[in-house]
């Protein structure tokens, strides 16, 4: 058994804070809007599961089959003595990249849900003996502090979960990460690809309707926590593609004029029939747009790989000299 440790840079109560902030700003704004990492309770995350295996949700398949064929040219042009993966979730894909890092010292995954990080941590640390293993449980999207390890680092974000991020939270995101990195260091990442509209809308409005439980999930987790009175069923899920700004948006549309109370953050919240509040952005990328973001980041893209099918592209940048 490896060593494995834990620390939490989020206080207990931070998420509570974060979640209140989010739902008393985003539902008294025009349009309305709620941030998707609320989805992430641990019904969401295992619907979240259950996305990744239907038939029009391509991007964990296609990403996979990027780091299946490449994880020995990752880890060759890394030289990664410590892997740090953010929203590391259950670590699941991680385990070929940690197969082929074969020098690696230190895996840090990063994750806000304990639960999943905890599971997945003590198991990679039970199966692979001389591997530190630090879990940390932060929010990456604010400042992180990684534990001293040896470098190379490498940085893994992958699932597409950066398309999650409005532009600006985007550049903001990768600047903090490259300030966490020395020249040289790595950042390996997913990005889902722009593609014909019919196959994005499909891989977020599934015919069984995974992902409208998953959207509508949302509202199950603010009546918990805030007390709220939302009746999922009142509301449709909607995914749309947002062609000028290149991203998938769902959305929940109400069905009837009503209303809905958020003891919890003392709101009363009128929605008019057909009203929609936005509760993710997905975009999708091109590989000149995320060169472009890198650079912009301090990050010099080296490498472009996408699955046969060109849905999806992971990419292998350098963190450059400041
Ligand atoms: C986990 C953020 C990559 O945006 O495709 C899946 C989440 N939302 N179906 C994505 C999601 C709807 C997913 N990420």
């Amino acid at each position: 058994m490896s060593p494995f440790q834990l620390t939490r840079t989020l206080p207990e109560d931070a998420t509570d804070a974060a979640l209140r902030s989010d739902v008393r700003h985003g539902l008294t704004r025009s349009p309305r809007t709620l941030p998707p990492k609320w989805f992430y309770d641990a019904h969401g995350s295992e619907l979240f599961e259950r996305i990744t295996e239907l038939p029009e949700y391509y991007p964990t398949r296609a990403e996979r089959e990027i780091l299946l064929a490449r994880a020995d040219e990752i880890a060759a042009a890394s030289g990664a003595r410590t892997l740090v993966e953010l929203g590391s979730g259950s670590s699941e894909k991680t385990r070929h990249l940690l197969d082929a890092l074969t020098g690696l010292h230190t895996y840090v995954p990063v994750d806000v849900s304990g639960s999943a990080l905890t599971r997945a941590g003590r198991a990679i640390a039970a199966e692979r003996p001389g591997l530190r293993v630090h879990a940390l449980i932060a929010d990456f999207t604010s400042s992180l502090t990684l534990p001293d390890s040896p470098g190379p680092r490498l940085v893994a974000f992958l699932g597409g979960t950066v398309g999650n991020l409005l532009p600006d939270e985007r550049a903001g995101f990768l600047a903090s990460v490259r300030g966490l990195l020395a020249p040289g260091d790595a950042l390996l990442l997913g990005t889902d690809l722009v593609k014909d509209e019919e196959v994005l809308v499909r891989a977020y409005d599934d015919a069984t309707g995974v992902t409208a439980a998953f959207n509508k999930n949302v509202l199950t987790v603010i009546n918990r926590e805030l007390g709220g009175d939302f009746d999922p069923d009142a509301f449709e899920h909607v995914a749309v593609w947002d062609a000028d700004r290149e991203w998938i948006e769902m959305r929940l549309r109400s069905r009837t004029a009503q209303t809905v109370k958020i003891p919890g953050v003392g709101l009363v919240v009128d929605f008019a029939e057909g009203e929609e509040l936005r509760t993710e952005v997905s975009a999708k990328f091109r590989e000149e747009g995320v060169r472009a973001e890198l650079a912009a980041a301090g990050f010099e893209l080296t490498r472009w790989w996408t699955d046969g099918a060109d849905r999806f592209a992971l990419s292998l940048s350098v963190a450059r000299e400041e």
